[in-house]
């Protein structure tokens, strides 16, 4: 039906992106890889960017392409200029255009603060952080080039950034991390002032816990779980396509009014579970 979640893969299966053109940066694995699956199931063209991992990012155009929308891989480190720029070029060039851009890629590299290193720090920073710039720059410059084309979107573009929940909850041992993410927060707000004026739509989707290799350590184990779950009042660890279907719907026009938002989608990992019982 259209407009419905599909009751048997709790995907978004209404075509809310027809002949949209997307490009998710990371879309090898983990939240990219549903995100992008997810955009070409809702009827987008779909560019795979991925850093390391070709054959993964070929097996994701290939499920893309089942839906009958047009998906190609692109390597490039978001991290680099050259590179972003040159990506964004491309995908002009093959799909005549952008409409979404969705700035996923990022990294970890944990370590207490006394012991991490600058390379650390900077690698967190320059990916998590310096990668959003860069894309969400080279979107707009298209994005204001060719304005709003009313048959495809309300919108003249969106960017979608992707945070987490540590773009407001400190996170010891983490402090690149949490920090690029507090990055992110304020690079979103700042972007979607500047650019909603030119009908420009730019907003944050803010992941909690979610199934993916960049945490594998904390759901991998019964008992990790289990001290995971107490972090999240709705007791569940989030699924990819928990993330994949909130920038499904933060890219439609069904959320054409919503501007500078960030959307938590952490089973309620914000609500300072530790006040539950306390305080
Ligand atoms: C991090 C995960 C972590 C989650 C909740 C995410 O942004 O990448 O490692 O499990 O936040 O703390």
């Amino acid at each position: 039906m259209a407009g419905s979640v599909d009751e048997t893969r709790g995907t978004l299966s209404a075509q809310l992106l027809k002949g949209q053109k997307a490009l998710v940066t990371g879309a090898n694995s983990g939240i990219g890889l549903a995100t992008a699956v997810a955009l070409g199931r809702a009827g987008a063209d779909v560019v795979v960017n991925y850093v390391v991992g070709a054959d993964e990012a070929e097996k994701v155009v290939a499920q893309i392409k089942e839906f009958g929308v047009r998906s190609y891989a692109h390597q490039a480190d978001v991290s680099d200029e050259d590179q972003v720029v040159a990506m964004v070029a491309r995908m002009v060039e093959e799909f005549g255009t952008i409409d979404i851009m969705v700035a996923n890629a990022g990294l970890q590299r944990d370590a207490p603060v006394t012991e991490m290193t600058h390379a650390q720090w900077k690698k967190v920073i320059d990916v998590n952080l310096t990668g959003q710039f860069l894309c969400a720059r080279e979107a707009a410059k298209e994005f204001v080039r060719r304005g709003v084309v009313k048959e495809v979107s309300r919108s003249a573009g969106k960017i979608i950034c992707m945070s987490s929940v540590h773009q407001i909850v400190p996170w010891s041992g983490h402090v690149n991390y949490a920090s690029s993410k507090g990055g992110v927060g304020m690079l979103m707000q700042t972007l979607a002032q500047e650019l909603a004026p030119k009908g420009i739509r730019v907003n944050a989707v803010a992941p909690g816990a979610i199934r993916t290799p960049i945490n594998k350590d904390a759901w991998s184990t019964p008992e990790a779980e289990a001290d995971l779950l107490r972090l999240i009042p709705y007791r569940r660890v989030g699924d990819p396509d928990d993330i994949a279907n909130a920038v499904v719907a933060v890219a439609s026009d069904l959320l054409d009014y919503v501007v500078g938002a960030t959307l938590y989608v952490d089973g309620g990992m914000t609500l300072f579970p530790g006040f539950a019982t306390g305080g």
